[in-house]
Parts: structure tokens; C-alpha cells; sequence
């Protein structure tokens, strides 16, 4: 089938190159020459294991190609929208402008038949006003398709999902609009992938509330973390044996310096706005989410001031700054926010992560960035681990004992085993375990 993916950035880049896998023909359509360039050249514009070589494979083929022109739309069946929706600025709202502007810039290259399928996450409520304006504008239809990858897994969540959501009008025309959807996903169909099919608001709260639900659980066992670290309890037993019942479950359930990135934080601020805009209470506790994974961050300034007695003049290793590991992504990263803090307060920091500098510098070049890890340890007078990447997990407490000054560690992802670290004489810290 031909299909057309307009918005390449980290959603739409990766759902091009994942429907040329499944054999589609596919154009991605960017405004951003610079990213078209890149990918018509098969190199990802962001760090993402398994993109390279499928993006590679489809570009290669013939079947994947980028262009920063909306007529290349014209003649594909189905026209994926793809766009950010970030944060308005100054509000807590969804910033819907980049997916108006892309509806609106599809309508004059639609066909007869053609079907518009939102992937962006919006507020409860768009896809209904979109829909009336494809439907009394074009000769097409819309559907709405959420989309739950994680990235550092997209690839593998794009082809084989947990669970596919089509959004779609009551009637033939959804019928029609349906039978679409599961041409393009006829693949990963057929190995029995869960498939739900409702109506359009059903549709876009299955995103929003999946993203709130995760980060609620986040910050409840970052709730338990506070308990205690004022009881002197530990909470990571405490999720291994909570995480036994199945209806608890031990994912998700990792204390630490909590959660950020593109979509948790902004997407649980976006669904208050839009409850509050509707005249109900219902997500008030969300804001005590946000808060309690907030004040992780401060604790980790905190902790690494306790350490070192005052934070003006130490020198503070960074190890990590993406949101998470397996990325190269510092939007709203925790890790990155703790390091600007702590330099905002006059420690000299020195950062290293294995794949986020080059984006981290961009944001936040009044930072120091090591090349490699034993660079920001050396001379250092305590270390913070804030992204948890393996090579950080399998750090040697003899061996970075050797290059730091002082010999304090705070382990803010809860990946090091401290009875190791105090072992080799350093003074250790975590988040929620004594
Ligand atoms: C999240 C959702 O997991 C995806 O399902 C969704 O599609 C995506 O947002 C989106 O809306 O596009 P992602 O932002 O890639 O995916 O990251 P996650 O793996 O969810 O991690 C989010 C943050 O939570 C990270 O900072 C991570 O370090 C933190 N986290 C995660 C914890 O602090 N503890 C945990 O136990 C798990």
C-alpha cells in the first residue's frame, strides 16, 4: 500500500521506516530539509537501537523515501500524522499547532477514499474536530492510531505492539476506515496482536491515560521512597515484594530520580489542562505525580550537597544525562535538570553519557563534557549516577576509587549495590534504601 507519514521526528521517522518494513511503499514528509537529507541518506537524525538498519533496508529498497514537499502525499491511501504536540509555553496545554498545520496542509492532495490517521497524542477531542474538517474539506476520512512505543525500543514496539487502538467514525465509513488499517498492519495482525477498535474519543484517552497510569506508578514508588528514606526502610525490596502480586506487577516500579523525557511529563500536564477545561476534578491527584517526581530531583541535589558538605566549588561527575538509557534524548531529562542545578549552585560538573553529550550541550552548553568516563571521574568529589546505561551498572568501585578525589557515590537510578561501594571505602547514597 501507499502510505505517507507526515512529521519525522522521533514517532514519524521511526513509523515510516517501520511501514516500509512491512513492505509498504512510503514517503515521510518533513518540514526540516536538514532531517529529510539525513534520512533520505538512511542516517537517523536521534540515537535508537535498530533504526539504522531498517531505515537502511528501506531506503535501499526503494520503498522508503523523505521529502520536505506535502504534494508527495498525493496518490497514498493512508496519510499518517505524526507531528509533536509539546507543551504550550506558559501553559500546561497541548500545543496543537504542528498537527492543525499538518491536517490542514494534507486537505488539497487527498483522494477519493483516502483516510487521514492521527498518531500524535492530543487532547480528547481533536480527532472529532479534525474529522469534521478532513470530511467537509477533502473527499477522505480520519481515523485516530495512538501510538505506545518507548524509545530504545521503537523499532521493536512499531512492528509488534502490545496492542493496536483504531479511533474511528460510527458506521460503514469506520467499517471502511478499519478495513484500511488492518491492510497496513496485516503482518503483525496475523501472529494475533490485540486489536481495538472504538470510537474517537475512546481512542485518544487510551494514550493519554496508558502514559498517566505508568507515571503514576512511577511516582508512587517514589512516594514509598520518601516513607523510607524517613523510616529507614528499603524501597526496592519493598517493590520486589509488592511487584509479586500480578496485579501489582514489578515493572514500572523502579525508585529513583523518576521520570521525564518528550512524552510522561508533558502528556500528564496536557490531560489535567484538558479534565480542567472540562469542568472536572477527576486528574487533580496528577499534579501530586508531578510533584513527587519533581522533588527527586531536588533530593539528589540534596544528597550530593550532604556528601560533599558545599556544593560551591565541588567538582561533581555526571554520569548520565539522557532521560534514560538507550537514548540520546534530554528533553525534560531529570538527570540533566540535577546537573544544572548543581552548577547553578557553583560546583564545577563534568558530564559524561555514552550517546545524550552532543544533544545535552546543545541545551545546556555551560556544562563541562568528558569523552569518556574517566574523564569526568577524575579528581572528582562525588559521583552521581542519574541514567542508568549498562556501563554504568557495571562500574568497579577499585577502579573509579583510583581516579576520584573523594570517595562519595550517589546512585540515583537504583542500579548499584551498595554493600560493594562501601565495601571498596566509598560514603554511599540511594533513593529510598538506607
Ligand atoms: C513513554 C511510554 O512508556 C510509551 O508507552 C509511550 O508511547 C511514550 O511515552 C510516548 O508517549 O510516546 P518513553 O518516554 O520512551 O515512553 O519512556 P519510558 O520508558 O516510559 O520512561 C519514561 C521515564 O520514566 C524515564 O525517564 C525513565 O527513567 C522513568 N522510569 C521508568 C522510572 O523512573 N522508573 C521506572 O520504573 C520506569
Amino acid at each position: 500500500m501507499r502510505i505517507s507519514v507526515v512529521g519525522c521526528g522521533y514517532l514519524g521517522a521511526v513509523h515510516a521506516a517501520c511501514m516500509a518494513e512491512l513492505g509498504h511503499d512510503v514517503v515521510g514528509i518533513d518540514v526540516d530539509e536538514h532531517k529529510v537529507a539525513e534520512l533520505s541518506a538512511g542516517r537517523p537524525p536521534f540515537f535508537e537501537p535498530g533504526l539504522p538498519e531498517v531505515l537502511a533496508r528501506g531506503v535501499a529498497s526503494g520503498r522508503l523515501r523523505f521529502t520536505s514537499d506535502m504534494a508527495e502525499a498525493a496518490g497514498a491511501r493512508v496519510h499518517f500524522v505524526a507531528v509533536g504536540t509539546p507543551q504550550t509555553a506558559g501553559s500546561h496545554a497541548a500545543d496543537l499547532r504542528y498537527v492543525d498545520a499538518a491536517v490542514t496542509g494534507l486537505l488539497p492532495h487527498l483522494g477519493d477514499g483516502d483516510l487521514v490517521v492521527g498518531k500524535s497524542t492530543v487532547p480528547v477531542g481533536t480527532a472529532a474536530r479534525l474529522a469534521d474538517l478532513v470530511r467537509d474539506s477533502s473527499p477522505a476520512d480520519l481515523a485516530w492510531n495512538p501510538e505506545f512505543l518507548r524509545e530504545g525500543f521503537a523499532v521493536a514496539d512499531t512492528l509488534s505492539p502490545d496492542r493496536f487502538v483504531y479511533g474511528v467514525r460510527p458506521g460503514p465509513e469506520g467499517d471502511r476506515a478499519t478495513g484500511l488499517l488492518d491492510e497496513v498492519y496485516a503482518t503483525p495482525l496475523t501472529s494475533g496482536m490485540p486489536r481495538i477498535v472504538t470510537d474517537y474519543a475512546t481512542a485518544e484517552l487510551v494514550k493519554v491515560s496508558a502514559n498517566a497510569f505508568l507515571a503514576t506508578k512511577i511516582s508512587f514508588i517514589n512516594a514509598m521512597a520518601e516513607i523510607a528514606e524517613a523510616t529507614g526502610a528499603d524501597v526496592t525490596q519493598l517493590a520486589d515484594a509488592i511487584g509479586h502480586d500480578a496485579r501489582i506487577g514489578r515493572r514500572f516500579l523502579n525508585a529513583g530520580l523518576g521520570f521525564g523525557g518528550g512524552c510522561l511529563p508533558k502528556d500528564i500536564r496536557a490531560f489535567q489542562a484538558r479534565a480542567d477545561e472540562l469542568g472536572l476534578d477527576s486528574l487533580a491527584f496528577l499534579a501530586d505525580v508531578d510533584a513527587v517526581n519533581l522533588r527527586r530531583r531536588q533530593r539528589v541535589v540534596d544528597l550530593a550537597g550532604e556528601l560533599v558538605g558545599t556544593v560551591e566549588g565541588a567538582q561533581v561527575a555526571v554520569l548520565g544525562v539522557a532521560f534514560k538509557p538507550d537514548s540520546d534524548d534530554v528533553r525534560d531529562s531529570p538527570a540533566l535538570d540535577v546537573a544544572r542545578s548543581l552548577h547553578e549552585q557553583g560546583a564545577l560538573v563534568t558530564v559524561f553519557d555514552p550517546e545524550a553529550t552532543e544533544t545535552a550541550r546543545r541545551v545546556a552548553p555551560e556544562l563541562r563534557y568528558a569523552a569518556d568516563v574517566d574523564e569526568a571521574l577524575t579528581g572528582a568529589d562525588v559521583v552521581l549516577v542519574l541514567t542508568e546505561w549498562a556501563q554504568f551498572r557495571a562500574l568497579d568501585p577499585a577502579s573509579v576509587a583510583g581516579l576520584v578525589r573523594g570517595r562519595r557515590i550517589v546512585d540515583g537510578r537504583n542500579v548499584l549495590d551498595a554493600s560493594t561501594w562501601r565495601a571498596a571505602g566509598f560514603e554511599f547514597r540511594g533513593l529510598g534504601r538506607p
